[in-house]
């Protein structure tokens, strides 16, 4: 069998030695979000550490274990700490806990992240609602062989971020007074952040907020055929907007500024999709 899948496999007998729970919805925390999964109903917490081949994160900020529950009454899984193809592993590690989330039932998928803003009209804080992304600048998750227990060899990429749930989302945002932009994510791999040049790059290549996440996770989800979609909380304007040099301190600080709100929305989010 192909080594990817039988990882794969090993980590969901992992998680079902544990729990049987069955996940309708899962949630991938980004940075400033992951206590939100000490807020909800949880029903059982599994450490990447205690799921046998899991990969595990590396990064400040990002607790690393699943968190099972119910927001309002949806039965939920998510992941507080993400792994980042920055942190070394290949691609199809960087997937695997997607993947993993996927195997366990979930059917559709809610992504979180920090990112730059690239558009001229975003502020720190703002939040982004993804409509589609741009990853050529890393490799596609699904090189390899291809996993045809879990899609197929050539999958559309044509509505990765689900229209009918961003339909759904901007209607919850509106109805509750958040606004919510919309715009292009692109993924680049990190872990340093990026040349002013490079952001003028990809400002013509159609983006409107950078980071290090996401994007990969999306396809991994589209190719098993989960449904998909994701919010952006622009932490900073991208390299060479501002005179000021980027860190992970004021991307945590204005991660932690909105969390509160982001959360709210999140759990609207959550019951209405
Ligand atoms: N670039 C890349 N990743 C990021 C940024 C950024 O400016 N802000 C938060 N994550």
């Amino acid at each position: 069998m192909n080594k990817v899948y039988e990882k794969l496999q090993s980590c969901v007998a992992s998680v079902r030695e544990k729990t049987d729970f069955q996940p309708e919805v899962a949630l991938i925390l980004g940075s400033g979000l992951g206590d939100y999964a000490d807020e909800i109903q949880a029903v059982q917490t599994i450490n990447y550490a205690d799921i046998s081949h899991f990969p595990t994160s590396t990064v400040a900020g990002h607790k690393g274990r699943f968190v099972f529950g119910y927001v309002k009454d949806v039965p939920v899984v998510i992941m507080q700490g993400r792994v980042h193809y920055y942190e070394g592993y290949p691609m199809s590690d960087v997937v695997l806990p997607t993947r993993l989330m996927g195997m366990l039932g979930a059917k559709k998928l809610i992504l979180t992240n920090a990112a730059g803003g690239i558009n001229y009209d975003y502020e720190p804080g703002d939040f982004m609602l993804i409509t589609d992304h741009i990853t050529t600048a890393v490799p596609s998750p699904l090189i390899g062989a291809n996993l045809e227990e879990l899609g197929t060899r050539f999958p559309d990429m044509s509505e990765v971020y689900s229209r009918r749930m961003r339909d759904v989302i901007k209607k919850t945002a509106q109805e509750m007074g958040i606004l919510l932009r919309e715009g292009v994510y692109v993924q680049l791999t990190g872990p340093n952040y990026e040349t002013p040049a490079e952001i003028r790059m990809c400002r013509s290549w159609g983006g409107d907020a950078v980071g290090m996440s996401t994007a990969c996770e999306a396809m991994a989800a589209r190719h098993m055929g989960v449904e998909v979609c994701g919010i952006s909380c622009i932490t900073n304007l991208a390299a060479g907007m501002s005179e000021k040099k980027l860190n992970h301190t004021e991307v945590q600080e204005t991660a932690d500024r909105v969390a509160k709100q982001f959360k709210k929305l999140i759990t609207e989010v959550v019951s209405s999709i």
